[in-house]
């Protein structure tokens, strides 16, 4: 069973973290949520508090979540959310489990599988954190999961966000990493996606670029498609107030609608 954090009444909504992070991430998004909705914030296997399990992909990641909601009894509809790998999972989590499914938001990720260059760095930073253990990796991470304005203006996110990473495991990462490599692509659910879904870009974030994800949501039918300025991929921690008012208002329309 994942680890995870609950707080709040309403309708569920599931925050799915980044890669090398945990739950902790979403710590300000979920008090903040937790005024009107039930959220969910499972650690992924091997981060935070959740063990490191023999299969880890991306169709684990999303298995283990669906098995979170019956545990916690939710039958009705989960809104869910996902940065960049947690969007990876909730791609798995669409196809293995779409009635499940009353939304869903993609932040700074992509529905295609990795491209053989990226690969090919996943397996360098692999050797890297097998010799070197997480921290050598994470200080390279930070530089490119914040943006330009986070590099210069703000110190203590870097900080922060160094800090919930190397509370991880090399071993994690390493795993996540390769189940990050092997994805699939997901492409090929975009077209039939019939959900509202959110899907926000950091004007700043070169690791899921705005156009890629612009891309993205003109695939999918119906979605709604807004950049964050002064972002890089990590927008709900580099421009919170911004990505907090779009976010909020995406989830009060589906509440009315839905
Ligand atoms: C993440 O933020 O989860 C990672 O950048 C994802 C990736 O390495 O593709």
């Amino acid at each position: 069973m994942l680890a995870y954090e609950m707080k709040g009444k309403g309708m569920p909504v599931v925050l799915l973290h980044a890669f090398p992070l945990s739950s902790q991430m979403w710590e300000d998004t979920a008090c903040l949520l937790s005024t009107q909705y039930q959220v969910i914030v499972p650690d992924l296997p091997g981060f935070g508090k959740s063990p490191l399990e023999k299969d880890v992909s991306m169709e684990a990641m999303a298995r283990k979540t669906e098995e979170l909601l019956d545990h916690l009894n939710i039958h009705e509809p989960v809104w869910l959310a996902g940065l960049s790998m947690g969007g990876y999972a909730a791609f798995e989590f669409l196809r293995h489990f779409p009635k499940r499914l009353g939304g869903l938001a993609l932040f700074s990720t992509r529905a295609t599988a990795d491209t053989p260059a990226a690969r090919e760095n996943r397996f360098k930073s692999i050797e890297a954190m097998e010799k070197f253990g997480i921290e050598a990796f994470a200080r390279k991470a930070v530089k490119s999961q914040l943006g330009k304005t986070t590099q210069e203006k703000n110190p203590e996110l870097i900080q922060k966000v160094l800090q919930l990473m190397t509370a991880n495991s090399a071993e994690g990462a390493i795993a996540a990493q390769k189940a990050m490599a092997s994805r699939r692509d997901s492409s090929d659910l975009l077209a039939a996606i019939n959900i509202p879904v959110l899907i926000l870009a950091g004007e700043e974030d070169e690791i899921s670029p705005a156009s890629e994800m612009k891309a993205m949501h003109e695939k999918i039918k119906g979605s709604e498609f807004q950049t964050i300025p002064r972002a890089g991929h990590l927008i709900h921690l580099e421009q919170p107030e911004i990505f907090h008012e779009k976010f909020q208002a995406f989830l009060k329309k589906c509440r009315y609608n839905g």
